[in-house]
C-alpha cells in the first residue's frame, strides 16, 4: 500500500518578471519503509518535490498524500535532512540534537539517553558537550543525522545530504545511513547527483529531466543489489548494467553538449 503519493503535481514559482514551471505533472507513490532515490540535471525540480513533500511550501496544482491524508493535514513527523548541515556553532552537539524536540517542548529525560544513544551508534562517542567547530564535516553530517532521528520521523527527505564529503567518508556516511534507515524501517526519498549513490541505496530510482521537471523514467534496482550494503553494491555483478542504462537515460535528456 502507498504511503506517500503525489498526483499529478504541477508547481510555478512567481517571481516579479513572471513565473518559472519548475514541476509539471509528477506523479510517483512511495511504499512504508521504501528508498526511492531522485536523480536529475540542476534545476529539474528535486528540491522543489522534497519542499513539497515536508509541507514547507503548497504545491500550484495536484494532490501529496502521506499515510492516506492531505499532507498538510499530515500530523507524521518528517524528517529533512539537507547538502549543508546547519549545526548551531553556538550551541553544544547535544543542545544541537535536541533542537527538535525542544522547539516542540518535549524535551525529557529519556529522549537525552536516546541522543546520546544514537550519537553512539553513529560513531559519536563523548562529543555531547563539545561544539560543531570542534568535529570533521563528516563528523557534523553524522550529527544532522541523529538531529533527523532523534524526532522519530516517519519519512526521510535527504537532499544531496552526502555530496559536501569526501569520498571516503561519503561512502562511509552511505552504509551508515543504509544501515539506519533499515534498522529502523524508515521510508525515505533521497536526491542525489550520483548515479552510484542512487544504485546503491535505493529499491527505485526516479529519474527526472528538466524545464519543465518531469519524470522520464523509473529503474527498480534489482534484488541482489538492494539487499547489499551500498559499499559492496558498487562491485556486485550487477552494479554496471543498471549504472549504464540509467546512465543512458540521464544522457537522453542532458541539451548540454560537453
Ligand atoms: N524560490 C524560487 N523562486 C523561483 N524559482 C525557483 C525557486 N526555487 C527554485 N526555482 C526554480 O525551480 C526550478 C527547480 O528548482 P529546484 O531547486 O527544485 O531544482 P533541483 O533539481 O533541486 O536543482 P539542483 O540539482 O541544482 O539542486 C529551477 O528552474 C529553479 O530555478
Ligand atoms: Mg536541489
Amino acid at each position: 500500500m502507498p504511503f506517500l503519493t503525489l498526483e499529478n503535481v504541477t508547481h510555478h514559482y512567481f517571481t516579479k518578471d513572471g513565473y518559472t514551471k519548475a514541476l509539471d505533472d509528477i506523479s510517483f507513490s512511495v511504499k512504508e519503509g521504501e528508498f526511492v532515490s531522485l536523480l536529475g540535471p540542476s534545476g529539474c525540480g528535486k528540491s522543489t518535490i522534497l519542499s513539497i513533500v515536508s509541507g514547507i511550501m503548497d504545491q500550484t496544482l495536484g494532490k501529496v498524500h502521506l499515510d492516506n491524508k492531505p499532507i498538510d493535514e499530515s500530523e507524521l513527523a518528517i524528517g529533512y535532512m539537507l547538502q549543508q548541515d546547519y549545526l548551531f556553532p553556538w550551541k553544544t552537539i547535544l543542545d544541537n540534537v535536541l533542537i527538535g524536540p525542544k522547539i516542540q517542548e518535549n524535551i525529557h529525560v529519556d529522549l537525552k539517553e536516546k541522543a546520546v544513544e544514537l550519537l553512539n551508534e553513529v560513531g559519536l562517542k563523548n562529543v555531547e558537550n563539545q561544539y560543531p567547530s570542534s568535529l570533521s564535516g563528516g563528523m557534523r553530517q553524522r550529527v544532522a543525522l541523529v538531529r533527523t532521528l532523534i524526532t522519530d520521523p516517519k519519512i526521510l527527505l535527504l537532499d544531496e545530504p552526502f555530496s559536501a564529503l569526501d569520498f571516503q567518508t561519503k561512502l562511509k556516511l552511505e552504509d551508515l545511513v543504509y544501515k539506519l534507515l533499515h534498522a529502523y524501517h524508515k521510508t525515505a526519498i533521497l536526491v542525489t547527483h550520483d548515479i552510484g549513490e542512487a544504485i546503491a541505496m535505493s529499491d527505485r530510482i526516479i529519474v527526472m529531466s528538466a524545464n519543465p521537471g518531469k519524470i522520464a523514467k523509473t529503474f527498480e534496482v534489482p534484488i541482489e543489489l538492494r539487499n547489499e550494503m551500498p559499499f559492496l553494491v558498487r562491485r556486485h555483478p550487477k552494479y554496471q548494467s543498471i549504472f549504464d542504462k540509467v546512465w543512458e537515460e540521464l544522457n537522453k535528456n542532458d541539451t548540454e553538449n560537453v
